[in-house]
């Protein structure tokens, strides 16, 4: 399999939609030899996206595909598989990737199709995940990296990391706190299904090392602190 110890580097489309700090982890663990992938492409839906510049910086090609040029989420998303097709990635990695996925997009991708996102998953889906933590009084909070399913961020978790609420936190402190996670347990997730360790099974199972995952796996449980 591509990725495998000694083989091809696992083929990556990255999505993003802003500032590409997620995408930038993923290109400096590449480089540091850590992550056997070739990021072929970087497409965002803003040609403001300052990943653009993180991307083309590395020398990756970038293309915008903005959602503004199309009619309906099905015509975008469309055009998008053409985009991805001719990428032809192992793996799509969406890293801040600000758009709700049409089923038909994602049943092109099932298996093959990561996201991240910034909550202790299944808590906190959507937006606002950081306030709507501190509202609810949480102690702690955290990230998720899961593969994507038709439900909005509620597709089989892989790997998560926990941090502490603090006294005095605010949404832009606490989503710091845990955007520094997410820039460690990206590129491990990816290395593992670069690596081929890890897969989706029929059933809808996270495989590791060929065994289900009852839970998502926790950072600290895998690289002892
Ligand atoms: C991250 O918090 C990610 O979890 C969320 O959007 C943010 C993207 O950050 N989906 P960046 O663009 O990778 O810096």
């Amino acid at each position: 399999m591509a990725g495998d110890a000694g083989d091809t580097p696992l083929p990556v489309a990255v999505l993003i939609s802003g500032g590409g700090s997620n995408l930038q982890a993923l290109i400096d663990a590449q480089r540091a030899g850590e992550l056997p992938i070739h990021i072929r492409a970087v497409i965002s839906n803003r040609a403001d996206a300052y990943g653009l510049t993180r991307a083309a910086a590395a020398g990756i090609p970038t293309r915008v595909l903005s959602h503004k040029d199309f009619p309906t989420r099905a015509a975008y998303d469309q055009a998008l598989s053409a985009l991805l097709e001719a990428v032809d990635p192992g793996l799509v990695v969406l890293a801040g990737f600000m758009r709700i996925l049409t089923p038909g997009f994602v049943a092109g991708f099932h298996g093959r199709m990561f996201n991240i996102h910034p909550s202790l998953l299944p808590k906190y889906p959507g937006l606002h995940t950081h306030q709507r933590a501190l509202d609810a009084g949480d102690t702690e909070h955290g990230a998720t990296v899961h593969f994507v399913t038709d439900e909005l961020d509620g597709g089989p978790a892989v790997l998560q990391a926990r941090v502490p609420v603090l006294p005095g936190d605010d949404a832009e402190r606490l989503a710091a706190r845990v955007l520094a996670q997410e820039h460690r347990i990206y590129p491990l997730a990816v290395r593992w299904f670069a690596t081929g360790r890890l897969r989706l099974d029929d059933a809808g199972r996270v495989l590791l090392d060929g065994r289900a995952l009852t839970a998502p796996l926790d950072l600290a449980d895998v690289i002892p602190h």
